[in-house]
């Protein structure tokens, strides 16, 4: 597995209105890995993944992506860190329309021409899918796959997910986490993934940080954190529980 650190999170936490979220987290993404982030719920995952794109900042610690400070450049920090959420941001318009969004951060985007829109669709399996069909009009596992679609027009180097396949049934689930994992093969990409589903993952992930309760209390393979019993610590066998923390 490569070891290229793309990003380093050192002593990381985040407070808001002195409630602590995140304490004192240090860890690093590598180079073309799949990491997984898992936790219970409310164990501070999206407001950890937030920050790999700086949508927010580390009341403490510092981020650093490709050796700088994350924040220096934050054009090319956007262009280059995509982010997909559980509920895809799929705006009204045609999916033209929202295939366009995706040059807002780069100007060349703006005379990308119709062929290689449609390219971006067939790339994420949207075959059958016309640029001026409604976007709203499409089923939710095509509005993920239209959201990645738009993120992959800017050539990120990293791909965030923010338990994009928690809204889909398990088949379509596999199917984007699938089409993820081959996208990061072929084009060389680094994804960092939220999730509290750890069967899912254990698919995809090579390796794994696990947050409990804002803290960093395991990180690995998941063969070694199986042997630690971390996943049981984490809340993350018993889903009853997970969803009650
Ligand atoms: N803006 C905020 N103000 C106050 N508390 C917040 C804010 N954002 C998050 N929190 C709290 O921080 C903790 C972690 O939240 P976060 O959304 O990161 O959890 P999560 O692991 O993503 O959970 P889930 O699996 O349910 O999505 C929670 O207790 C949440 O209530
Ligand atoms: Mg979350």
């Amino acid at each position: 597995m490569p070891s290229d650190p793309i990003f380093q999170f050192s002593n990381v936490s985040l407070k808001i209105d002195a409630v602590s979220i995140l304490k004192g987290l240090n860890f690093e993404v590598h180079k073309g890995e799949f990491l997984s982030v898992l936790g219970a719920s409310g164990a501070g995952k999206s407001s950890l993944l937030r920050m790999f794109n700086a949508l927010s900042s580390p009341t403490e610690g510092s981020i650093k992506f490709r050796g700088m400070n994350i924040e220096d450049d934050m054009e090319v920090l956007r262009k280059n860190v995509g982010i997909l959420f559980q509920n895809p941001a799929v705006f009204s318009g045609s999916v033209k329309d929202n295939l366009l969004l995706a040059g807002r951060w780069d100007q060349n985007i703006a005379q990308t021409l119709d062929h290689e829109l449609i390219r971006s669709l067939k790339q994420v399996g949207l075959n059958k899918i016309e640029l001026q069909n409604k976007a709203r009009d499409l089923s939710g596992g095509e509005q993920q796959r239209l959201a990645l679609a738009r993120t992959l027009l800017n050539h990120p180097q990293v791909l965030l997910l923010d338990e994009p396949t928690s809204n889909l049934d398990p088949k379509l689930s596999s199917s984007i986490m699938d089409l993820v994992n081959n996208l990061r093969e072929n084009l060389s990409l680094t994804v960092v993934a939220v999730s509290h589903d750890h069967v899912l993952m254990r698919r995809y992930a090579n390796r794994v940080i696990i947050l409990s309760h804002g803290e960093l209390i395991g990180e690995g393979s998941f063969e070694s954190l199986d042997r630690d019993q971390v996943f049981e610590q984490a809340g993350l066998l018993d889903t009853e529980a997970a969803d009650e923390t």
